[in-house]
This record gives structure tokens, sequence and C-alpha cells, in this order.
């Protein structure tokens, strides 16, 4: 017996089991392998007992009580399944029909729908209480979910969820009896409510009122139920948040996140909508053929042949004719690590590019020149600390854009444990409950990070590292807050919200500094940008300890710039580049980068899985890549520290070569000769680079 755990004797369907004091009875039948239908009831939600569909015979109990509400007491006994109990269990079944419009046949998840099921399940094949739905409204208001309140039957997991696992809580009811719906914020449609389309309601409703807008009808399209389950986790922020990808015929169906995963992490297994939904649009903009651009500047299919001669051709003509300087290398740190080293070595190896770097190039510069200056490398904390944390000032960063597992965490945090959040520059989407907030107008967070810096000072009995410090403030000259405050933009009153966030940060036990774009990105204003913020941070963590969390801008930027591939060297130096590359993921190309540079006579080609306009007059290649889902690929997490294999889900179409084919086809093009010969190779080298 499990130590600490008393364990209660009951009789359920006449077998003796021991099962732990303060379970519910559906708990207790469940360990026990006896199914007890449910609706309202999910594992990873609290329990409501609004259906009454786990209704069950308890002895002693005037009538059915609900299994998933009541506690098992010691010498319970419990029925589960007789006449009476089917019989009440087939009659609230009716009643969910007979209120809604729930023909099966039109709904958008027919084939996977507990209701559905439930009907098979008990027989109902006619209803015996007259229809008496009336007509309710089909809300389309935003990109990926859709809302038919027809098809609600009012079980609240959407509710509980958005609250308990998201901690959004935009999900509500509204209205009594037969008006009774579903409601976002105070009755407005989802597009206009401050919903994060995260999809965690979709995931665990029960029946057609919450659905996919970009996968519908699946199972009635001659899928039903044959779909394979796989286990993988998302490549798209650094999460890495596990993942269930249900496909079938090599069609991706839905994903789910592994709500069950609680014990081990604390965003409770949630997705986001980059993670849940953003794969379904990256189908829809395919590029299927290599395309080349001709002379009247219009863009023609082309074999593959053909398009990668053509760009090892001229790229080494331009390396023969213009020097190696002459030509440069662009990666998204959207890329798997794979992908990232084979396109390293390449570049260096065929072409000798003499500027390599990633779109997130700036963020790496601005970083490792901090750690540079304060002789300490890579310290920082791991996102999961975020659920220890009793204080969070976030400084130019907008975790809802770039990692919206943490903008759910914290919002988590704020509404569970009360904890103070404090933001320093602008954010689009502010959740609700921040304790303190500075806009600022010229979007330099760090600039009023900077100006807290006395007050922090006076607080230094708090904190153990103060040397560092001291020795940068020695460095960095005088301070003068008010200076800081006019250049940033922000009126004299904002001093006193400065004080107040620097005592709490001096005050807290675990505080947490979370940097972002604004802080570290390319558009940042110079000024604090020599890493003295950063510095100043991690000099002023209590007991020594690194707390700080950089929100990268991509899914792999951890591991791009643990493989080199992001430059230190700064780009502005060159004039002008004559020929080049990208490796893209299928992003679009962010808007900071600048095109300036490229030579409007040279010759530029892009490996991409999607055709991008803003990419179309710049360059003369396009070659297709498959998606990060349809190869295996190493991503490494948001502090760098882990490094883990997305899994193969789909197959890429037929007609779009693997990225080692093309990679390796232009490699032989041009007559460079990598280490490895196979991806699994390649799979090992990158391993031993990243250990
Ligand atoms: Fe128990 Fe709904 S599942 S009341």
């Amino acid at each position: 017996m499990e130590k600490d755990v008393i364990k209660v004797k009951i009789h359920i369907d006449g077998k003796e089991s021991l099962v732990k004091q303060g379970s519910s009875i559906l708990e207790a039948a469940l360990e026990n392998h006896i199914q007890i239908p449910t609706l309202c009831h999910h594992p990873a939600l609290s329990d409501w007992g609004g259906c009454r569909m786990c209704m069950v015979e308890v002895d002693g109990a005037p009538r059915l009580v609900a299994s998933c509400v009541t506690p098992v007491r010691d010498g319970m006994t419990v029925v589960t399944s007789n006449d009476k109990i089917i019989q009440s269990r087939r009659i609230i079944l009716e009643f969910l029909f007979a209120e809604r419009n729930h023909n099966c046949m039109f709904c958008p998840r027919s084939g996977d729908c507990e209701l559905q099921e439930l009907a098979y399940e008990l027989q109902m094949d006619h209803l015996t209480v007259p229809p008496s739905f009336q007509e309710f409204p089909v809300d389309m208001t935003t990109e990926f979910l859709g809302m038919d309140h027809n098809r609600c039957i009012l079980c609240g997991r959407c509710v509980r969820a958005c609250k308990e696992i998201s901690g959004a809580q935009v999900i509500n009811f509204k209205n009594r009896g037969p008006h009774n719906l579903i409601a976002f914020d105070l009755g407005q449609t989802r597009g206009d409510s401050t919903c994060y389309e995260c999809g965690v309601c979709m995931q665990v409703c029960p029946t057609g009122a919450i659905y996919n807008r970009y996968s519908t009808h699946y199972a009635v399209k001659g899928h039903s139920k044959e779909w394979t389950a796989i286990e993988s986790c998302c490549p798209r922020c650094g999460l890495l948040c596990p993942t269930v990808s249900y496909v079938a015929n090599n069609n991706l169906i839905k994903i789910e996140g592994k709500l069950l995963y609680e014990n081990k992490r604390p965003d409770k297994g949630q997705l986001c909508f980059k993670g849940r939904f953003e794969i379904f649009k990256s189908r829809n903009q395919r590029l299927f053929h290599p395309m080349v651009r001709n002379q009247k500047g219009n863009w023609e299919e082309e074999t593959w042949e053909n398009a990668l001669d053509l760009i090892a051709k001229r790229l080494g003509e331009i390396r023969d004719r213009e020097g190696e300087k002459a030509i440069f290398s662009m990666a998204s740190s959207g890329c798997s690590s794979e992908q990232l080293l084979f396109f390293r070595d390449l570049m260096k190896g065929a072409w000798n590019a003499d500027h390599m770097d990633t779109f997130d190039g700036p963020h790496f510069r601005t970083i490792r020149k901090a750690w540079n200056n304060l002789g300490i490398s890579y310290p920082e904390t791991s996102w999961r600390a975020i659920a220890e944390a009793d204080f969070v000032l976030l400084v130019g960063a907008n975790p809802m854009k770039t990692q919206p597992v943490i903008a759910s965490l914290l919002r988590r945090c704020i509404l569970e444990k009360g904890v103070r959040i404090a933001v320093l520059g602008q954010m689009d989407s502010l959740p609700p409950f921040i304790h303190d907030h500075i806009p600022i107008e010229n979007r330099d967070a760090c600039l009023l990070a900077k100006a807290m810096i006395p007050d922090l000072l006076t607080n230094a009995h708090r904190i153990s590292r103060i040397d560092p410090v001291e020795s940068l403030l020695r460095k960095s000259g005088e301070i003068y807050p008010g200076e800081i405050l006019e250049k940033a933009g922000v009126h004299q009153d904002a001093r006193k919200i400065l004080h107040d966030v620097a005592e709490a940060f001096s005050n807290a036990r675990n505080p947490l500094v979370m940097l972002g774009e604004e802080a570290i990105g390319a558009g940042n204003a110079g000024g604090v940008r020599d890493a003295f913020l950063l510095s100043l941070m991690n000099g002023l963590s209590p007991n020594g300890a690194a707390r700080i969390i950089i929100l990268k801008p991509y899914g792999n930027s951890a591991g791009a710039w643990n493989l080199g591939v992001a430059s230190n060297n700064d780009p502005n130096a060159k004039d002008e580049w004559n020929g080049g590359l990208f490796l893209l993921n299928g992003e679009e190309i962010p808007k900071g980068f600048s095109f300036d540079k490229m030579n409007p006579e040279g010759f530029f080609a892009v490996l991409s899985p999607c055709f991008r306009e803003t990419l179309a007059n710049k360059v003369q290649v396009f070659i297709p890549l498959p998606l990060s889902m349809e190869e295996d690929g190493a991503y490494a997490s948001l502090d760098g520290r882990e490094t883990i294999c997305c899994k193969q889900i789909l197959s890429p179409p037929s007609e779009v070569k693997s990225s080692w084919e093309t990679l390796w086809g232009l490699a032989q093009r041009a007559g460079f000769h990598p280490e490895f010969h196979s991806w699994e190779e390649l799979q090992k080298k990158v391993k031993k680079e990243i250990a």
C-alpha cells in the first residue's frame, strides 16, 4: 500500500475493492475497470456534477447519485448499471438531444463526438419527448474556432478548462432555463472577447459545439475512427509542449495537448493556438515544385535537378568572381537543428559564405554581449520556474505573442496565487489583473528598467551578488532616472510606479525577469543594448541564482544559437551582398528584416515549405522543403539546456523532397563533401555538437 494513503473498502458491482479515501465513485469504478458514462466530467478538470449522466445506485441513498462528485465511504455498496440506471441515462440523453439541434449528419465533428457515441451506446434511435429547440447563433468570428450554440449541451467543460487550464476566464454561462448559453466575457462574440484561441475549450468539448474551422467533417469523409494517434511535441516556441496528433490517410485531423501531464509540467499539458492550429494554415500555403523567376520577372515551375543546378552554378560563379565575402546565408531559427547544421556546413563548405546569420541574430548578439560582460555564459532559468515565482517583471516582453503558454501560466499565477506581475513596455493584449504597467512611447523598455536601478540598489541588502552590479554601474557612468524617463517618453509620475516595482522585486523570494523582443531585439534603440540591463538583473538575483527567462522569437532559437548559426559579426559592417541563400521554416520574413544590402543584380535563392510574397521580387529561385511535421527534427528548449526530437507526423507531399535530399543535392553540385553521409549521421553530429 502507498505510504500515507488511507484506503477504504467498498463493494462495486458485487466486487470488493480497496480504494483511496476521498476518491469519487467514478474514480473507484475506473480503478476497477468499470466504465460509467459521463459528459460533464473530464479527468483534467474539476468536477461539477451537472449532467447527471454518471448516475449510480448507492446503498442507503434515496435516489440515484452522480458518481463523479460522490466520494466513496468505507463499507459503501455501489451498483453502476441496472435497468433503472440505464433508463435514467436514456431520459437525460433524450432531453439533451431534444433541447438543441443535434443533427449529427451535418455536424462538423460527427464521428468524433461523445454525445453521439452515448446515443449509440444507449441505443437511442429516436426521441420519446418532443424536440423543443430554438435557433441559437453560430459564432464564426475568430480564425480558428467555430462555436455552434445549437450543438452545446451546457456541460461546462469549456468554462472550467478556460479557467483552470488556460487561466483566461473568458468563457462562462449566461441566461437561464432554455435560454442558457455559453458566453464570452460579458456576452460578446468570441472575436470581440478576450479569448486567446488556445483551443483548450475545443479539446474538452464533448460535442460539435466547438470545432476547428480548418478541420471539419473529418470522420464523415471516410476516416471514421481509423485514426492513428502519434505522440510528439510542438517545435514552435521552445516550450516543446507534448502533443498527440491524429492522422488518417496522411491527413492531419487534430492536434491535442496532453492534459493529464499536469504532474510533469506546470502548464497542465495545454497547447496554444500556434501548436494546435497553425500547422493547418501552413498546409494550405504549400509550395510543391521548385519555382524559378524568368527574365520577364514571372515565376515558373522548374525541375528539381535544374533548380539545384542553377543555385550551385550561380553561387559558385559569384564566389569565384567576387570572392567569398560576396555571399551571405540567412536561416530561420524555426528550422530543426539538423536543417540548420547542414545549412551551416554547406554555406561555409561550398561557398565559404562570409556572413551567416539567423533572423533573430540581433537578439543573440545582445545576449552574448551581456554574458561576456558578466563573465558567465547562458545563465537562463527554465520557463518552468514561473510556477514558483512570487514576482515577475516583464521587460519589453510579450509572451502572448512569442510563447502563449507562458502567458497562460502567468495568468494562472495571478489567479491562483496572487503573484504580482509588472510590465515595462508595450503589450497589445495585456493580461488582466497586471499589477503595474508602464507603457512607453519609444518602445525602449530597457530604459525604464535602467531607471529602476537606484531603487534596486537601495534594497541591496536583500541581494547577494551586488559586486558585479556596482562595477557595471561605475563603468556605465552616472544614472539620472529623471532623464531616462524623459528620454523614454514616460511621465515623471511613473517614478513612483518604478519605485514600487523595484521594491517588490527586491523583497520577493523568487523574482523572475522576462526579457523579450523590445528589450533585446533589433527594434531596441541602442543605449542600454550594451547588455547593461541583462548583467544587472542577473547580478541582482537573490542568492546569486540566475532568474532570467529570455523569450526568444523562434521555436529553435536556442538550438540555432548553440550551433553557431547566428553570427557574432555585425551584418551592417558589409555594404552589399551579391548572392545568398535563405533557409525558412514556412514563416513570413520578419518585419524588421532589411533587404537593402541585397544587390538587385545579384542571385538569391530560398529553401522553404511555402512561397513568400515578401521575397518574390528579391530572389530568383524557390525550392520546397517539408514542413516541420513532415520529418523528424531536433529542437532546443527555450533555455537551450534540453533538446528533444519532434517526430515526423505526416509524409510530405509526393512532389516535395526531404530536407536531406535537397541539401545533399546542393552539396554534391557545389562540390562540398560533408563529414556525414546520411540523415542518421547528421542527427548524431547534432547530438554531439549540442551535448
Ligand atoms: Fe457526472 Fe456529469 S459526468 S454529473
